[in-house]
């Protein structure tokens, strides 16, 4: 069988994408083959998923014929860069998927001269696939490569198309975004046990409280400030903590937060 789809970097975000192309029959386990230089996490992947895996770059990019992944640290991405510099023909012009943060499409396109590259931006959460991906397009793609990559990420979660000088603004917002809520939700439940309740209990009505609440605002489309009126009763104690809220600036503080974020992201990439 032809392999249609490559992985370079069998790590925690490639394995996330890996399992659920494959779970939902994006690509059959026989169309991917991966590259991963550990060899326990080598015979991990070949186990569990049933796919080729070597330690070859080189023969990841040459085989899969619709697009290769980019999944490894940052860091290792000039190296990789370099490892294919000489096989890079546009005889041969997968689409080029990069997850790396930092990265630019104008770093991707000198590595990966006249091919298709595609950056995109996901976070945590698509690990167990409610992700958040930005995606955006590099000079050489066209509509069918934009399908191939809406296609892969909406297995993990959610996607949305940017322009490239808003990937700092994502960073700052969904990239970042989940270590803001989780502050939450720790903050929330030490709330709770500050006013009696037991640790494990607080725990779970802080966790529950936001994925119930983040799921009713997904599913209704209601605007939060709607949700936010209809849980506030005259004189009650919903308009109590929003009032301490607002004296403590919550709302200027992860607007604060998002911002610091994003510019931080930006010195990054200049870096
Ligand atoms: N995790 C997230 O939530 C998240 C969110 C957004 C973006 N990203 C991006 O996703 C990328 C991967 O992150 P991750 O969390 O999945 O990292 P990770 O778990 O460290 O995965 C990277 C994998 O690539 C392998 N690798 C290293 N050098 C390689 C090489 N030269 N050729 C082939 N494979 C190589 C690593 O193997 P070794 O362990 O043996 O080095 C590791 O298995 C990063 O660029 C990150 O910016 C991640």
């Amino acid at each position: 069988m032809t392999i249609k789809f490559g992985l370079i970097g069998g790590g925690v975000m490639g394995e996330a994408l890996l399992s659920r192309l494959i779970v939902r029959g994006i690509y059959q386990a026989s169309e991917v083959i991966v590259s991963e230089p550990q060899p326990s996490r080598q015979s991990f992947l070949k186990q569990q998923y049933e796919v080729a895996v070597t330690a070859d770059n080189y023969l990841v990019f040459t085989q899969a014929q619709e697009a290769v992944m980019l999944a490894v640290k940052p860091q290792a991405f000039s190296a990789i860069a370099q490892e294919l510099a000489d096989i890079i023909t546009t005889e041969h012009s997968p689409l080029v998927i990069s997850i790396l943060a930092g990265v630019s499409l104008s770093q991707l396109e000198a590595a990966f001269p006249q091919l298709p590259v595609i950056r995109a931006m996901p976070n945590t959460p698509a690990t167990v696939g409610a992700g958040m991906t930005a995606l955006c397009s590099g000079a050489y793609t066209n509509a069918k490569h934009q399908q191939t990559a809406q296609q892969i990420f909406s297995a993990v979660g959610e996607f949305v198309e940017v322009s490239e000088n808003l990937m700092d603004a994502v960073t700052g917002l969904s990239g970042s975004g989940p270590a803001y809520v989780a502050l939450m939700v720790e903050a929330m439940a030490d709330g709770g046990v500050a006013a009696g309740l037991p640790r494990a209990v607080a725990n779970q009505l802080a966790l529950q409280t936001v994925l119930g609440t983040a799921t009713l605002l997904h599913e209704s489309k209601m605007h939060p400030a709607e949700l936010k009126d209809r849980v506030t009763s005259p004189g009650g104690t919903t308009i109590a903590a929003i009032a301490q809220l607002e004296r403590a600036g919550f709302r200027s503080a992860l607007i604060e937060a998002v911002k610091a974020a994003a510019q931080r992201s930006q010195e990054l990439g200049k870096g």
